[in-house]
Parts: structure tokens; sequence; C-alpha cells
């Protein structure tokens, strides 16, 4: 499966794997696909670097990316205490009735929250860099908006690769503006924040927006097939999240959680924003049915929401709570239905393209004769 993208880089397959998990970006990597290490839990520069010096030994001297977020609005001088004390009081009693609801038992006395998600702060994210930029990571990628204009050059000084995530054609064209090298068309199905505007309809409309820049379709791919359409469609690879969360190498810390994402069907999750107070599609859950319901107090922006939530988060994943039990999550969860190795993934990805690419061959040959 290659394409003049897939070849610059030196990639068996054109196909991008976000994921949290650094044995998963290195399955990926190994399996010949390009591995891209979600950098946005690490808020601690000591901790990336040791799983990057991870991903260094796994990897078989093959090139992984590394995923940042750092939001295109710079919030000058505000730290995380500034930002905690702009939550106001009823948002915390309504998450406190909630878990109470659920019986959800405490944290421990001093015990860390998982779920903290600072790394959507421009400085946390910039000690992420500093780390990365130590380790021949051959691409980086940025979620919520183009990053600024110092680090795409300190990229490409470093032949890095820089690329962003866009829910819109607009957002496509900023991109390009901003001088990032790939563009991820991310439709509304996907995992995670999400625009309104499905890749079916998004992924054209990128690809007129900045071409000739190489763009990459994501949103609903789960299999062989969907990635042909995404190629059809004029993408020169494609960037899955969703798919990789079901396999072996995944480290989800919950067997419920696992449970969960293997019995969802296509219509069970949600685009809310429960989650950081912009909307993701996550699993729907009672949690996410909370906050959506008008009855409540409704989010918080970003990033208020990520913080209010945060320890409650890590109490739901600990005590692996049913009903309220969740994970960011795309509509291809109803076909992640068994648990597998990335290898055995990308065999089943690449059988079904071949598959995808006799079936418009042998239609292509009939219209022909
Ligand atoms: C669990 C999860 C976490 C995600 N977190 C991020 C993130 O931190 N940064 C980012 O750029 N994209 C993130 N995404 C979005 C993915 O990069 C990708 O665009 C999306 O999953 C593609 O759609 P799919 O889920 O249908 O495969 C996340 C997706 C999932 C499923």
């Amino acid at each position: 499966m290659e394409t003049e993208l897939s070849q610059q880089l030196g990639i068996e397959h054109a196909i991008f794997g976000f994921t949290p998990f650094p044995a998963v970006a290195a399955a990926i990597t190994r399996a010949g696909g390009f591995g891209v290490l979600g950098a946005v839990r690490y808020t601690a520069p000591a901790d990336l670097a040791r799983d990057l010096d991870w991903m260094q030994e796994h990897t078989d001297g093959k090139p992984y990316g590394l995923d940042v977020v750092m939001p295109a609005k710079k919030v000058e001088g505000v730290s995380e205490a500034d930002v905690e004390a702009m939550i106001p009081p009823g948002h915390r009693q309504f998450v406190r009735e909630a878990l109470a609801k659920h019986g959800v038992p405490a944290l421990a006395e001093g015990e860390p929250s998982g779920w903290r998600i600072t790394g959507w702060m421009e400085e946390v994210a910039r000690n992420q860099l500093d780390v990365a930029f130590d380790y021949p990571i051959r691409l980086l990628a940025n979620a919520l908006g183009s990053p600024p204009a110092d680090v795409v050059a300190r990229a490409h000084d470093r032949g890095v690769r820089v690329a962003a995530l866009a829910g819109s054609a607009r957002h496509a064209r900023h991109h390009a503006d901003a001088g990032i090298d790939i563009v991820v068309a991310q439709g509304y199905e996907a995992g995670g924040h999400t625009g309104e505007i499905a890749s079916m309809v998004l992924v054209p409309d990128v690809v007129d927006a900045v071409g000739p820049l190489p763009v990459l379709a994501a949103g609903g791919i789960g299999s062989g097939e969907q990635i042909a359409a995404g190629l059809a469609l004029g993408a020169q690879g494609v960037w899955l999240g969703s798919l990789w969360l079901t396999t072996e190498e995944a480290d989800l810390h919950s067997r419920a959680l696992t449970a969960k994402l293997l019995a969802a069907g296509s219509g069970d999750t949600v685009r809310s924003r429960a989650l950081t107070g912009k909307p993701a599609r996550q699993l729907r859950t009672e949690w996410t049915d909370a906050w959506d319901d008008p009855a409540g107090p409704g989010t918080l922006p970003m990033p208020l929401q990520g913080l209010l939530v945060a320890d409650a988060l890590s109490r739901i994943q600990k005590y692996e709570t049913p009903a309220l039990l969740g994970t960011p999550v795309g509509q291809i969860v109803g076909r992640m239905n068994t648990e597998r190795p990335v290898q055995a993934v990308f065999d089943d990805l690449t059988r079904g393209f071949e598959r995808a690419v006799d079936r418009i061959n042998r239609i292509a040959g009939r219209s022909a004769s």
C-alpha cells in the first residue's frame, strides 16, 4: 500500500496509527505502518523520555512520530491553580453527587490522577518537545490547531515533518499557511475531538483545499476497504486512532472497559463536551448523559472541564464503575469486536485493501469492455 508520502517516509504501508500507548505505536511501526505516540498525558518529561527510549529500542530502526496537543491560542501567565480556581462550586458539587449516586470510592490520599490532562498547556507541550527533539522522531503531529511558527521551524530544522489535524477545509488551509507538511483530515465519525463534517465529505474538500500537500484520511477507518476509499478520495494515507484500543498491546488498565468496547455498536458513541469542554467523540455512558442533560449544570469550556473531571475519571476507571466507564472512541467501535495483536490487525487491513482494489479493478474492467 504505497503512496508518494509512504515512499518518502520509508514505510511499507501508508497507515498512520495514533495511540497513547508506546507498545501499540512501536508495533504499528514494526508492522510496516507509522506509529504516532500521543503525548498529552505525559506531564513529567522524564516519563516521556523513558517511553521514547523504549520506543527507540522496539522499532527496529523504523520511523515513528509524536503527537502533542498545543492549542492555537496561548494563555499567558495562567497556572493550573489559577484555572482550578475558576471552576464554579456548583459544578464540583454536581461531580460529587454523580459519583456518590454510583458509589464510586475516592482515590487514596495523595494518589495521582492518571487522567490529569495538562498536556494542552503550552508550557507542558513545550517541555514534551524539548524531550522529543532529542530522539529521532520523523513526524510531529498537533491536535487543536496549527502549532506555533517557532515549533514548526524547530521541527523543520531537525528534518521532522509536521502534521496537524483538520475538521474542515478552512482549518486545513490555515495549516497550509502555517507551513504544515501533512494535513490529517479527520471526520465527524472519529474518536476524540472532532468537527461536524463526515470523512466522506471532508477528505475530498481538504484534498482540494491544500493539494499538493499530502492529506491523510481519518475518522471511521477500520478496514482495508475503508482505507481504499480514503485513498480513492485523494488521500496519500490513512490515520487511525480507535482501532488500536482493542489490540492486545493496548494498556487500557481496565478489562471492563475493553469488554465494553468489544460489545459496543456503531451507535454507542456520542460527541460530547463532557471530557475536555470541546466536542469529543467517546463511548456514551451515564456520565456523558448527565453532562449533556439540559437539567444539569452543563459543561465548562476547555480547559476548565478537563480539570474538573480529572479525578472523577480516574476514580471511575480505577473502580471500573460499569455505568460510567468510558473512553474517547469513534463510530468504528462497532467493528472492534475481537482483541488481537497489532500485526493481526495489519494483516486484516492489507488483505481488505487488496480485496477492495480487486473489486474496483473488476468494475473498471467491466466498464472498459
Ligand atoms: C482514545 C483516543 C485518544 C485520542 N487523543 C488524541 C490526542 O491526544 N491527540 C490527537 O491529535 N488526536 C487524538 N485522537 C484522535 C486520533 O488522532 C485520530 O484522529 C482519530 O482517532 C481518527 O479517527 P478514528 O478514531 O475513527 O480512527 C484520539 C483518539 C482516540 C480514539
